[in-house]
């Protein structure tokens, strides 16, 4: 159906570009599987149900908004992951995508590693009991005293991320008398097919050691001779929200060439190369993300394949998902208010939360999609933006998608695939109060991150 021949709501807006939203689907209460976690349903009254709860009821008992965190899918994504890449190679995964104890357990649990990269994030892992040397130590600009503790704690590998911090690295763990196990993070000058603020391995960015040059090969030499050091292997992550397995083909061609170059420099063979994270997810329909045992298959034949080619024997593979774990597991739940049909171009559905909850659409131009939950209904589709209650008009959750026409104030609508880097990028934008994390299993929900509340925006303002 072309979308000026939609029947229902405002007339359609002739003015978007094309391609900015899709024809509405036919039944717009049919869940497509691919972006709503596992179990997700519809009951008999057509209302939505996760972990066998239904909506309304967690509305009114943990209020809106709210993420909803589906811990049996969560696991079992951990699971799927960690199965796929097997036992000679390991499964970090991302907690910047979102980190909370409760996770840090299942992660324990369920047998992945982590990755952390701020002091902030190793306090949370250490304190839910993660053992040190199941973690890696990421980001561009560590602190001293987060090296420290790092150190200290006994992660078990620092990515080392510039000149200045293989030095800083190496003096640290040399004055606490030990060895640290670290990687060097390399850019490999691949330009990944993905929003431009979240691609890193072009060069022309702030991470990593750059191939071209022989930086990333000098980088290499200068560790191999700090005594504080124990270089293991190479690190590339070349961006995020990523499909095409083209551009960890290039990253990893090129991250072996290093290594046999580094054989062939100093005799040394690194034994690990870590291909970071960035895979893809659906957040709508239109996404055809892979499941892990195929990335798995492809990472590991281009590396077999390469090292074979370069006469090196295979280092072991980690890879570092964040998004593609966590991000399908959760939902957010919002509320609806006010409603406002704009004549001609669409209508306009505010929610009680928005760009402090999702940053990603302002940010990224991200798309999501978005359900009326609360209820089913056989209303004609109408072409919605879903926007937030904060003061600026690029505070929208979901630039384009269809509701029910019969859409009214105080139905609960969902927006799914929020699981990553909602929560974990969420503000306190016009003092806003950042939604609680409730974890559904089995027909049991519990908070793991509670709602932020006046009295803790009031307790930071000392006055
Ligand atoms: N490893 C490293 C070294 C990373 O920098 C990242 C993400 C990951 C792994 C995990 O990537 P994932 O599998 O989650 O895509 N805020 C942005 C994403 C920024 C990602 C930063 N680094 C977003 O909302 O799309």
């Amino acid at each position: 159906m072309s979308r000026s021949a939609h029947p229902a709501g405002p007339r359609h807006a002739d003015v978007l570009p094309e391609g900015h939203y899709t024809a509405p689907p036919t039944d717009l209460n049919v869940l497509d599987e691919k972006v709503w976690s596992r179990t997700v349903a519809r009951d008999a009254d057509g209302a939505l149900t996760v972990g066998g709860i239904e909506v309304a009821r967690l509305a009114e008992e943990f209020g809106t908004p709210a993420y909803f965190l589906d811990e049996a899918d969560f696991r079992a994504r951990c699971r799927a992951w960690a199965d796929a890449f097997g036992a000679d190679a390991d499964v970090y995964y991302a907690g910047k995508a979102f980190l909370s104890r409760a996770v840090v357990r299942w992660l324990h649990e369920e047998g992945l590693n982590l990755d952390v990269c701020s002091g902030g994030e190793l306090t949370t892992a250490l304190d839910a009991g993660m053992p040190a040397e199941r973690l890696a130590f990421h980001g561009n600009n560590k602190t001293t005293d987060e090296i420290e503790r790092a150190v200290e704690a006994g992660v078990g590998r620092i990515v080392l991320d510039s000149f200045q911090e293989i030095v800083r690295v190496a003096h640290v763990a040399q004055r606490l008398g030990k060895r640290q196990r670290v990687q060097i993070r390399v850019t490999v000058g691949v330009e990944a097919h993905t929003h431009e603020f979240i691609a890193t391995a072009h060069e022309d960015q702030k991470f990593g050691i750059a191939l071209a040059g022989g930086l990333a090969a000098e980088a290499v030499r200068r560790a191999l001779t700090l005594d504080g050091l124990e270089l293991t292997g190479i690190h590339s992550h070349i961006g995020s929200q990523i499909f095409d397995m083209a551009g960890f083909e290039v990253s990893a061609r090129r991250v072996v060439q290093l290594l046999a170059q580094v054989r062939d420099e100093h005799g040394v063979e690194l034994s690990e190369i870590d291909l970071g994270g960035g895979l893809g997810i659906a957040y709508t329909s239109a996404d055809d993300p892979r499941e892990p045992h195929e990335i798995a298959k492809a990472l590991g034949d281009i590396v077999t394949r390469e090292c074979e080619a370069a006469g090196l024997a295979t280092p072991r593979i980690s890879v570092e998902p964040g998004r593609a774990i966590v991000g399908p597991t959760a939902f957010t739940l919002y509320e609806v208010g006010t409603i406002k049909p704009l004549e001609g171009l669409r209508t306009y559905v505010s929610v009680d939360g928005g760009m402090s909850d999702n940053i990603r659409t302002a940010l990224y131009d991200a798309e999501y999609s978005v359900s009326l939950v609360s209820r089913s209904s056989d209303a004609e589709p109408m072409l919605v933006r879903v926007v937030g209650k904060h003061c600026e008009s690029g505070d929208i959750v979901v630039k384009d998608a269809f509701l029910p026409a019969d859409l009214a104030p105080g139905d609960l609508i969902a927006v799914p695939a929020t699981g990553a880097y909602c929560r974990s990028m969420a503000s306190n934008y016009n003092h806003a109060l950042r939604p609680p994390v409730v974890a559904v299993r089995e027909g049991r929900a519990r908070v793991i991150v509670r709602r932020e509340t006046e009295e803790d925006l009031l307790r930071l303002d000392v006055g």
